[in-house]
């Protein structure tokens, strides 16, 4: 099923919105990675759904928290390229997970929101092919590839909930608009999608291998840089700074004409996490960047952070650090 054109609330969010209103109650737990995608969490949590957060590691999800839960309804995964941190959920995990959900009958969604991206890792096998149950959910869109602006996502669906979903998007806007699905049909059927996504991947790389570049000439061994192996963004770490540091690091590269978002927003306010223990970091997308931007913008992020630094190491009242 496909999310249409013309209406505010398609991509692959309606997808997410559909899930939420068709198979969450009130009450009704939902696993979430933590930090995670915080605009599919306010759609579980719209409903009424009990968001229990689960920690991510360097492999994604850790699976091995999954049995301390309480009951679950859905779990929400990006196992392909976790959001925001990067990581690729390994075969082991992706069969833990689904034996978990087959355990408790649970539903999985499967974001795979950026997987034409990849870098340096080898594809593995969606959830959904994995999936013996009938109970994956995988999502997709086309805003990375092409643009956010022809509000173009997907969904495949097990095959018991087809009705059901249909209904339920005719409810929402009646119809998608077909056009632009027609334009998109002709570009996959004539492999020029495929082409498309070729040089996009090849473009995204060579902006990638500019910024962590430039992070590692300018910011050296003040910066740790994780998440690089597919998609558009990566998170860059500062050890020197603690997390309470972001809002003035996100505020001196504002003053310094660069806009960077912090990562703590992608944490759960309430979730128990490695969140006071970590260092400050920024999720950092490249898509839109051309190269000579990323060195200009990183040199001047760059005294930013050493400015910050700065008024850590002279030990002066520190509101950091104290
Ligand atoms: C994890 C994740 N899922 C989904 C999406 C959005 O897709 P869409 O534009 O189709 O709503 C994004 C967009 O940034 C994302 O980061």
């Amino acid at each position: 099923m496909r999310g249409g054109a013309d209406h505010d609330r398609e991509r692959s969010q309606q997808a997410l919105d559909l899930c939420a209103r068709l198979l969450v109650d009130p009450g009704d737990g939902v696993v979430v990675e933590n930090p995670g995608y915080r605009m599919a969490h306010n759609a579980f949590e719209a409903c009424g759904a009990k968001l229990l957060c689960v920690d991510v590691d360097e492999h994604g999800l850790r699976t091995d928290r999954l049995d301390k839960l309480g009951p679950a309804q859905l779990a929400y995964v990006t196992p392909t390229h976790q959001f925001p941190l990067g990581s690729f959920l390994p075969i082991a995990r992706r069969r833990a997970l689904l034996a978990w959900a087959a355990e408790r009958h649970a539903w999985i969604i499967e974001d795979d929101y950026d997987s034409e991206y990849r870098y340096s890792v080898r594809p593995e096998a969606t959830l959904q092919s994995l999936d013996s149950r009938g109970c994956v959910i995988h999502v997709g869109t086309f805003s990375k590839t092409l643009s956010p602006q022809l509000r173009l996502g997907y969904m495949v669906l097990p095959l018991g909930l087809v009705d059901t979903f249909t209904a339920a998007k005719r409810v929402a806007d009646r119809h998608a608009a077909t056009g632009v699905q027609r334009a998109l049909a002709r570009l996959l059927e004539d492999g020029s999608y495929d082409r498309h996504v070729r040089r996009m991947r090849r473009l995204q790389q060579a902006r990638q291998h500019a910024l962590v570049d430039a992070l590692m000439r300018h910011i050296g061994e003040n910066v740790k840089v994780e998440g690089t192996a597919s998609g558009l963004h990566l998170v860059a770490w500062f050890p020197g700074l603690p997390a309470k540091a972001e809002p003035a690091l996100i505020q001196a590269a504002r003053e310094r004409g660069v806009r960077v978002y912090p990562l703590g927003p992608l944490f759960h306010p309430g979730a128990r996490t490695r969140q006071p223990h970590r260092s400050a970091g920024l999720v950092m997308g490249y898509a839109l960047l051309e190269l000579a931007a990323i060195e200009e913008g990183v040199s001047r992020l760059a005294a930013a952070v050493s400015g910050l630094q700065q008024r850590t190491t002279l030990k002066l009242r520190d509101p950091f650090w104290s």
